[in-house]
């Protein structure tokens, strides 16, 4: 039976974008959407610096392009120098935010405990968290994907989420280098993902988006869309060439037709 599920495709720009090159990149992309519709959602996640021009410009898409923010804090507001919360983050155009992308949980120490008073304050904010989670490539060689998996998404889920959750796997050892899990990999995790959110109290888990994320490019995007489980991509390093994001967003659609087709 087809998912009831819209494919979403995630942009993450990451610390990458200045004013002229990023509000030029999100108005080219924004006139493909104006041009033509892809059959899935698509968020992009620039810069907090760029939110508000890029919300400006992706106006002729009509809608068809929503913002994220890349991370936000736990609290709604206050003394937290360098920290920009929810409340600001919606304020300013977005629809999203991811929390609990690995760069933060290892670069930035982040427990699943404050992932998920992040995920739980982009709720209260009305903002749809991404929560990422994904192992390592020594955890994946130790046979434990799947149990760091299921503690992280054991404590990083935000409580009472409903529908407004999307879930990114991405395995760690895959993002920013080239390298991608195979398809039986790729489909044993969505699985098990699926089944975690489905008894996860407080979610609606039929209506949760779960995506695949990790050198995701425009010639290996139909193949990973196309697993069993896959309800699109965050994607990195690929979203920052508007061609090849587009194709990747394109994608969609070519991969559920050619899976539909069996
Ligand atoms: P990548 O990044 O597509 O450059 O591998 C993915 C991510 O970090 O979300």
């Amino acid at each position: 039976m087809a998912s009831m599920r819209r494919p979403l495709v995630a942009g993450n720009w990451k610390m990458n974008g200045l004013r002229a090159d990023g509000v030029a990149r999100a108005a080219a992309l924004a006139a493909k959407a104006a041009a033509g519709a892809a059959e899935c959602d698509i968020v992009l996640c620039p810069p907090a610096t760029l939110i508000t021009e890029i919300a400006a410009a992706l106006a002729p898409a009509e809608g068809r392009l929503m913002l994220s923010g890349q991370d936000c804090a736990p609290a709604p507001g206050g003394a937290f120098t360098g920290d920009i919360s929810a409340p600001m983050l919606a304020d300013a155009g977005c629809k999203f935010v991811i929390v609990g992308h690995s760069e933060r949980r290892a670069g930035h120490g982040e427990s699943d405990a404050v992932v998920r008073a992040k995920a739980e304050a982009a709720v209260t904010a009305g903002l749809v968290p991404i929560v990422c989670v994904g192992e390592t490539d020594t955890e994946r060689d130790a046979g434990r994907a799947l149990d760091v998996v299921a503690a992280q998404l054991a404590g990083s889920l935000p409580k009472a989420a409903g529908s407004a959750l999307v879930v990114a796997y991405e395995p760690v050892w895959a993002i920013g280098t080239g390298r991608t899990p195979t398809t039986a990999e790729v489909a044993e995790v969505h699985a098990f993902i699926r089944d975690r959110l489905a008894a996860t109290p407080g979610i609606a888990a039929a209506a949760v988006r779960v995506l695949y994320g990790g050198s995701v490019k425009p010639d290996n995007a139909a193949r990973l869309f196309a697993v069993e489980g896959v309800d699109g991509g965050l994607v990195g390093g690929a979203s920052l060439n508007i061609n090849d994001f587009w194709t990747i967003c394109l994608s969609c659609g070519r991969g559920r037709r050619r899976d539909a087709r069996g």
